[in-house]
């Protein structure tokens, strides 16, 4: 049996994060700059079933017999093996690697989910579609974010943008225009976990209120679908700008987020926003072609980490 490879890519939303968790759209897409991959690899000289997991970059070298069912690595293969139900299981090396940014709004768990889901289930002669390997993801999301919206395990999956409302059939967006994006990392890490749970927290204090936000952004979204499938650029920039103002009413920014943004909008970005759980992480700005050097160069001057550029393709009409 030769190494098998299962690859996955990080995402950034665009528009709608935190309101999808309360039933409103968002819209996310895959960047296939940064990835997660697991090398599935047979070993010969232990007892069938032993599984090994390697995940060198966290210093992780042991025997998933060794982790809780509840580590989020084994239990992307755990549900694997369930779904599978195969009598016989041979032994196994995983080892996983990412270069997506971790606690970052990048959706680096839910690649290396979706990426040992792949890899796991081709190694054993039994590759899983992706809906199949987007729902077990999903699974491991819960262990790591407690009430995932499921836009990270969707748009990793099936590595394509997707507009997407909880308990909805998935859309998919095809483009009839590229759009360019700068991905800024303010080299702060926070959980999704605890920026999700403390605005559970103020939502349950006044509903009202925070529901009314939340359908602000969800508007936005819906007409953020439209101006991304055209490339409108001037609306869309007005957009995420729209979208930034009320993320930090909700509290989720921060004042690295807010410097990066208005830093990007200064170098000429056609709009900018925070993207992904908030409060540190990664923040995006809608660029033209033209001006990337220029703005990529000015938020590093104003404080980011890593500034990545990635392209939304044209992709014909259905
Ligand atoms: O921080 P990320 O990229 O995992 O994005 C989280 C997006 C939220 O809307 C805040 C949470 C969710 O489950 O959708």
């Amino acid at each position: 049996m030769a190494v098998i490879t299962g690859k996955a890519p990080g995402k950034i939303i665009l528009f709608g994060e935190h309101a999808v968790v309360y039933g409103q759209p968002a819209i996310a897409i895959p960047v296939a700059k940064v990835k997660a991959t697991a090398r599935v690899f047979p070993d010969i000289e232990s007892k069938p079933g032993r599984i090994s997991l390697q995940a060198l970059d966290i210093g992780l070298d042991t025997h998933l017999s060794d982790l809780s069912p509840e580590h989020p690595l084994a239990a992307a293969v755990y549900l694997t093996l369930e779904t599978l139900q195969l009598e016989h299981i041979p032994s196994f090396v995983l080892q996983i690697s990412s270069t997506i940014p971790i606690a970052a709004g990048m959706g680096s768990g839910a690649a290396i989910s979706v990426a040992i889901i792949r890899g796991v289930s081709a190694f054993l002669g039994r590759p899983l579609p992706d809906s199949k390997v987007s729902e077990l993801s999903y699974e491991v999301e819960k262990i790591h974010h407690g009430n995932p919206s499921g836009i990270d395990n969707n748009v990793i999956s099936y590595g394509k943008p997707v507009y997407f409302k909880r308990e909805q059939p998935i859309q998919f967006l095809k483009v009839k225009k590229e759009t360019h994006w700068l991905i800024a990392d303010s080299g702060v890490k926070t959980p999704t976990l605890e920026t999700v749970s403390d605005l559970g927290k103020l939502h349950a204090g006044n509903p009202q209120y925070y529901d009314g936000i939340f359908h602000k952004i969800g508007l936005i979204t819906q007409k953020a679908r439209q101006a991304l499938i055209e490339g409108d650029n001037p609306v869309l920039g007005g957009l995420l700008n729209e979208n930034h103002a009320l993320l930090r009413e909700l509290d989720v920014s921060s004042p690295e987020l807010d410097r990066l943004t208005r830093a990007a909008l200064d170098a000429g970005a056609k709009g900018a926003k925070l993207s992904g759980g908030g409060r540190g992480g990664n923040m995006i700005a809608l660029v033209s072609a033209t001006k990337i050097d220029a703005i990529k160069k000015a938020l590093y001057e104003a404080g980011a980490v890593n500034v990545i550029s990635t392209k939304l393709a044209k992709e014909s009409q259905a």
